[in-house]
């Protein structure tokens, strides 16, 4: 497939963007470990969501997923063979902690600790997320996100990681895309726990936040020369059409799917206007929690997979509006729209609103269902051009000034892709889950030969 590249312009390589910048692939636990009752591991509420019948539509889970519990020294040897200086991944919460005031699991630890010295050995330099939305189930028994106990519990826990691990990771991510956490878990329920509540979802959101906050300065007190940040799921909003009503529509659909997490973390507190139409529903917010939730932080982890056209809707939800598929877009085999500008755009409209410090794009990726030909080889051009193509935007972002040190694809393996289980495919390495066996896709030769020069 030919694809018009308008936003390619002249060659790509490496040296364009510095010595120091990051070059990774992102990964997260629940989608690739496995070994889900070995070491000491517990339920976290993504085992209970795969158990409920109807809510991965492949019927899967992930006991097992791509067995990197057991494959990691394979794994960090083909990042490695890649050319990648840097590895994002996730810590899961229920292999640390198997209780309420459980004393910390020695294994888990002990896992994590090998797996980094696996990648220091490796000249991978760790990113670390700790919460990437496996939430031990025994804390959605006592309410979830909507306790603040789980706060407690969140802010003991980046304690105890933190103080094992600070002294080889220095790069701390507290959280992955809390609107995701909040949203999918919580209102439309499509992720676990499954809920479908507008008040749950905002507590959850405003609970999420906080606990970054609260973990913040820990993590800084037990980490000499700690950056710390967050990852937030962002997308630029476009109208469906000229009218008044929709530009309107795209003020507070951005209001919420991007200022409520940007306006909070860099103290301007949350947007005036989906705060006003919650009315009832609205977070109850204790004195303190903003001014925590604006702690300084070092950098913002930006992912970014795709545009939002939006329309008002006056049955759309607290925010009225919908979201609306235009005709003509490419996209990919999951239906997200393919827009490299918009990633551009959305970089540089951050360094221009917000005191975020430095920007990585922790996550951009794309969904192809591209299997192995005869001869073995997975020809995934489309995700080599998504690739290529992003990669563009990110040097025309920093063209344009927006401070951005690094990119990690998603992901390095294909893996359990949540409610859609093994049925969307990521990864620029293949994973028959039969044989376990990687064969690395088009697009990763493509991003090899690129970090190779
Ligand atoms: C992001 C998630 C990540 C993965 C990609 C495709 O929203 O952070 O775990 O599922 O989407």
């Amino acid at each position: 497939m030919t694809t018009p590249n308008p936003e390619v312009h002249g060659p790509l390589s490496r040296s364009d963007f510095g010595d120091e910048f990051q070059w990774g692939c992102s990964t997260s636990a629940f989608q690739i470990e496995g070994g889900a009752s070995e070491g000491g591991r517990v339920p976290s509420i993504w085992d209970t969501f795969c158990e409920t019948p109807g809510k991965i539509r492949d019927a899967s889970n992930g006991k097992v997923a791509c067995d990197h519990f057991h494959r990691w020294p394979d794994d960090m040897a083909l990042a490695q063979s890649l050319g990648l200086n840097a590895y994002r991944f996730s810590i899961s919460w229920p292999r640390i902690f198997s209780a309420r005031g459980a004393a910390p699991n020695e294994e888990g630890l002990a896992f994590y600790s090998d797996m980094i010295d696996g990648m220091l050995a490796r000249g991978l330099v760790p990113w670390v997320t700790l919460y990437h939305w496996d939430l031990p189930q025994y804390l959605q028994d006592q309410g979830g996100w909507t306790n603040r106990d789980t706060v407690a519990a969140f802010v003991e826990y980046a304690d105890v990681v933190t103080k094992r691990l600070g002294d080889r990771v220095k790069n701390w991510i507290t959280h992955n895309e809390p609107w995701c956490t909040a949203i999918h878990g919580n209102l439309d329920g499509m992720h676990a726990p499954g809920i479908k509540s507008v008040p749950t979802a905002l507590q959850v959101c405003h609970n999420v936040l906080l606990s970054h906050g609260l973990a913040v300065p820990v993590i800084r007190a037990n980490v000499p020369g700690a950056r710390v940040g967050i990852a937030l799921s962002l997308h630029p909003v476009e109208p469906a059409s000229d009218s008044v009503a929709d530009r309107d529509a795209v003020v507070r659909h951005d209001a919420f799917r991007n200022r409520w997490f940007l306006d909070a973390l860099y103290g301007r507190g949350y947007p005036s206007v989906p705060m006003t139409m919650l009315g009832k529903d609205a977070p109850h917010i204790a004195p303190g929690d903003m001014e925590a939730i604006a702690v300084r932080t070092d950098f913002l982890g930006v992912n970014y997979y795709f545009p939002e056209v939006v329309k008002h809707d006056a049955e759309g939800g607290f925010l009225e509006t919908t979201v609306v598929l235009p005709e003509g877009r490419q996209r990919t085999d999951f239906g997200w729209e393919v827009a490299p500008a918009g990633l551009t755009a959305l970089l540089a409209r951050i360094a221009r609103e917000y005191d975020a410090g430095d920007l990585y794009v922790t996550e951009n990726g794309s969904c192809y269902d591209d299997h192995p030909d005869a001869a073995g080889n997975v020809a995934d051009s489309a995700r080599r051009d998504y690739l290529v193509r992003h990669l563009h935007a990110v040097r025309a972002a920093r063209e344009q000034g927006a401070p951005v040190k690094g990119y990690f694809a998603w992901s390095l393996l294909d893996n359990f892709e949540w409610s859609e289980g093994y049925l969307r495919r990521f990864g620029i390495a293949y994973v028959d889950f039969e044989t376990q066996r990687r064969t690395l896709k088009s697009s990763g030769q493509w991003y090899k030969g690129f970090l190779r020069g």
